[in-house]
């Protein structure tokens, strides 16, 4: 019996060793209102005094019609969530009757509430589609996909006003977070019409891909994903930590075995406790310091400014009309692209920085500093973008699943040699007639 014992404990031992050395995605684990964390991410904050407490049908003007592809599976829900910008930017949700809810809450300031109205659009069954009327302008929209129920909850303020916390893609313990979901985002207002994205900036979750006609009959498309682009995006990750040692693997999230999404390096990073990213691009940015120091790195505006002659000198990376000097960008100041150095300030700085940014940003992100020709950016096309032992290997796989090339995975992918092709994943039109968005990859 002890005996037994005694090996039963030491292979639980064994087991846990390897737990922690294989590869293994990160397990969510779903919890409850009390384990939601706010953040700008995922917040629709209120900026009305309680003018709209009571759920309120729509009274904005506006409105296009969205048919959604069912190519993933029954039980698909569809959520549209946003600020009325006819309503003092309150936060709205659309409802199955066809009008907008404006989330209230009367529970303790600051406490998440479950939003229970009728805010869970059933789709049809896979296979087959369905249409949404969006009624009237909405501004920091999102339409969600998720295959179940998504929860969101709404938050009343001090000041009466009244925010609504939506599923995050960062929160393993989010109440949401064993659905498998997307979003698509868009802006929707009456001057400048509608601009809608898919983007990996942040996380890829489920496959959505869009097109938009407009009141002429053009119409743009974004392809996205297909529909088993978040397995084959994890294997490939898990590969990556094989060979270098970073948490690439860990990236991914998974229930019971089965992989949900995927997040980016630097949302996995702002996570308190994740670490293994911190000191990533630390040696690298040492070599592009110690090269540009002896040799000058061009960047190219592609704005109508004159071209910049970068050097480093003593500590800093200094460039001609530029009014900032570049310290050495930490990892997170890469990965994220809006801090430390990278941090563009659009009302006070120069064409130059906001030209050196992006293009400092995309060398990073590619590692293309040190290649040859990598002392002018943007120079060298995609064959040359992580070809290096470092990189953002997230951004590379993403790019080599995409149906169309389209859809950032950071958020200056944009930077391109002239005449190269733009992998932004938008969609825009001022007159908007018919959005379609297929679900779970695009129709064979
Ligand atoms: C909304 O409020 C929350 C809680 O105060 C805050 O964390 C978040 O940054 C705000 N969101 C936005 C978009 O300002
Ligand atoms: C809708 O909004 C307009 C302008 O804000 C206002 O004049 C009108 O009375 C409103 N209609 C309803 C039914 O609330
Ligand atoms: C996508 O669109 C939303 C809404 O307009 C915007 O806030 C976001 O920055 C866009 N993302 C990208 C990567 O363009
Ligand atoms: C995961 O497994 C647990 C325990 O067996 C079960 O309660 C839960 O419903 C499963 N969740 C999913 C999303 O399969
Ligand atoms: C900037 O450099 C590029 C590539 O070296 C060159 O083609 C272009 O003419 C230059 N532009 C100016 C204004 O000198
Ligand atoms: C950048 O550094 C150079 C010398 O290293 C210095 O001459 C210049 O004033 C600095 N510029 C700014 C904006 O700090
Ligand atoms: C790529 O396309 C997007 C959307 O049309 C646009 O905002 C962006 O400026 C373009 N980038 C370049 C480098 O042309
Ligand atoms: C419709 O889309 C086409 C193609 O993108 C564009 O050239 C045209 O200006 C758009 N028309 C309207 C009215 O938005």
């Amino acid at each position: 019996m002890f005996g037994l014992q005694n090996w039963a404990l030491a292979l639980t031992a064994a087991l846990s060793v390897v737990q922690q050395t294989v590869a293994r995605p990160t397990e969510v684990h779903p919890g409850s209102a009390k384990d939601i964390v706010l953040n700008s991410h995922d917040t629709l904050n209120g900026t009305t005094g309680g003018v709209f407490n009571t759920p309120n049908a729509g009274n904005s003007t506006g409105g296009f019609k969205i048919t959604v592809t069912n190519n993933i599976a029954s039980g698909l829900k569809c959520y549209v969530t946003g600020q009325d910008p006819n309503k003092n930017k309150a936060p709205a949700m659309l409802q199955n009757d066809g009008t907008w809810y404006y989330p209230t809450s009367s529970g303790e300031v600051g406490t998440p509430q479950p939003i229970t109205a009728d805010v869970g659009i059933p789709m049809n069954d896979k296979g087959q589609t369905t249409d949404i009327q969006i009624p009237g302008y909405l501004i920091s929209a999102r339409v969600w996909f998720a295959v179940g129920d998504l929860q969101f909850f709404a938050i009343a303020n001090a000041d009466g006003t009244y925010s609504v916390a939506q599923p995050s893609e960062s929160n393993t313990a989010d109440p949401s977070a064993g659905v498998s979901w997307g979003f698509i985002e868009f802006d929707y207002e009456e001057e400048s019409g509608l601009y809608a994205n898919i983007s990996y900036v942040d996380f890829v979750g489920l496959p959505l891909g869009m097109s938009l006609t407009n009141s002429t009959g053009a119409v743009q498309t974004a392809l996205g994903l297909p529909s088993t682009a978040v397995t084959s995006i994890c294997g490939d990750l898990k590969t990556q930590a094989g060979k270098d040692g970073k948490p690439w693997d860990k990236l991914c999230q998974s229930i019971n075995g089965t992989t949900l999404r995927v997040l980016s390096p630097y949302t996995y990073m702002m996570v308190p406790g994740n670490t293994g990213f911190d000191d990533y691009f630390s040696d690298y940015v040492d070599k592009v310091w110690e090269q540009y120091s002896s040799t000058g790195l061009t960047i190219l505006p592609q704005n109508g400014n004159p071209n910049a002659t970068c050097t480093v000198s003593g500590e800093t990376l200094d460039c001609p009309g530029d009014n900032k000097n570049y310290t050495k960008p930490s990892s997170a100041d890469i990965f994220g692209c809006n801090t430390g150095p990278l941090t563009v300030d659009n009302d006070v700085d120069t064409a130059i920085h906001k030209a050196a940014v992006p293009r400092l940003c995309a060398a990073f992100h590619r590692a293309t500093f040190l290649l040859d020709g990598g002392d002018v950016q943007p120079s060298l096309g995609a064959k040359s973008y992580y070809t290096a032992d470092v990189g953002n290997f997230y951004s590379q796989i993403i790019h080599k699943y995409e149906v169309d090339g389209k859809g950032y995975a950071f958020s200056y992918d944009d930077v391109n040699p002239e005449g190269n092709e733009n992998a932004s994943g938008s969609v825009s039109s001022k007159s908007p007639t018919l959005m379609t968005v297929t679900v779970g990859g695009p129709t064979e």
